[in-house]
């Protein structure tokens, strides 16, 4: 469904991405994982289009996307959430998912199923004629995921949805993934330093360092991995 080849990024002269490759299968849930600073968010920019890529191509379900405008990717079915949340703290939590739905491809009928059903699983129903910045923080990162899934995306790519959650917020989020993969098979890209929801939650991972890549592979492959232990996991 995803397919990453090749793909570089320079600003002026940091090399944020590297010649990096990956891809992600539809019902799959792809770990991309590396250090501070690694290009991990650059990636996901370079993705749904916020950024311009230096070289390399990006193909959505066939479609080479790299050089359409953000818009229009959304439209393709391509989303994500953002490290620091991106929310209209003027909107209620309500227009806020509207939002989503209106960039959404096709014409989306009041009440889509899958939104409605997400807002039930991710605790927001009580919420929605409040403004994002009455929530707690844990609400307000699943606020955003529900807001992406209004774009009924085809790629939803997640950057640190656990930061900030607390051990019984990041099991819910766990839980409501493994939800989510069964109501809408998608390409999920998952950012995170929480070692134990990442090596749980996906199926594969990309590790990425300095730009470049890494290690790609199983869970397991990758917590065994000498270069990986010695860049990243450490002992
Ligand atoms: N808009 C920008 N202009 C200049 N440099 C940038 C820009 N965005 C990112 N960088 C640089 O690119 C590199 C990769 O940053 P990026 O945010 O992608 O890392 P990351 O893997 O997401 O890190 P973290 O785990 O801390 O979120 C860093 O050196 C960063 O300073
Ligand atoms: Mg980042």
């Amino acid at each position: 469904m995803l397919q990453v080849r090749n793909v570089s990024k320079n600003f002026g002269g940091v090399q944020a991405v590297d010649n990096v490759s990956f891809d992600v299968g539809t019902d799959e849930i792809h770990g991309l994982i590396g250090p501070n600073g690694a290009g991990k968010t650059t990636m996901i920019n370079l993705i749904s289009g916020l950024l311009v890529l230096s070289s390399g191509e990006i193909e959505v379900d066939g479609v080479a996307i790299h050089t359409l405008p953000a818009e229009k990717r959304a439209r393709l079915g391509v989303a994500r959430t953002f490290q620091n949340l991106r929310l209209f703290k003027n909107l209620t939590v309500r227009q806020n998912i509207d939002i989503g739905k209106i960039h959404s491809r096709g014409v989306q009928k009041d009440g889509d199923d899958l939104v409605n059903d997400a807002i039930d699983r991710f605790g927001l129903r009580d919420t929605m004629a409040q403004t994002p910045d009455s929530l707690p923080y844990g609400q307000m990162r699943r606020l955003e995921i529900v807001r992406a899934l209004a774009l009924r995306p085809k790629v939803l790519m997640l950057d640190e949805p656990a930061a900030g959650m607390n051990p019984e917020e990041t099991d819910d989020l766990f839980h409501n993934l493994m939800w989510l993969r069964e109501r809408h098979p998608c390409a999920i890209v998952l950012i995170e330093h929480d070692l134990k929801f990442i090596m749980t939650a996906c199926d594969r991972l990309t590790v990425m360092n300095m730009g470049g890549l890494l290690a790609s592979g199983t869970p397991a492959e990758i917590t065994a991995n000498q270069e990986v232990i010695d860049a990243y996991l450490g002992h």
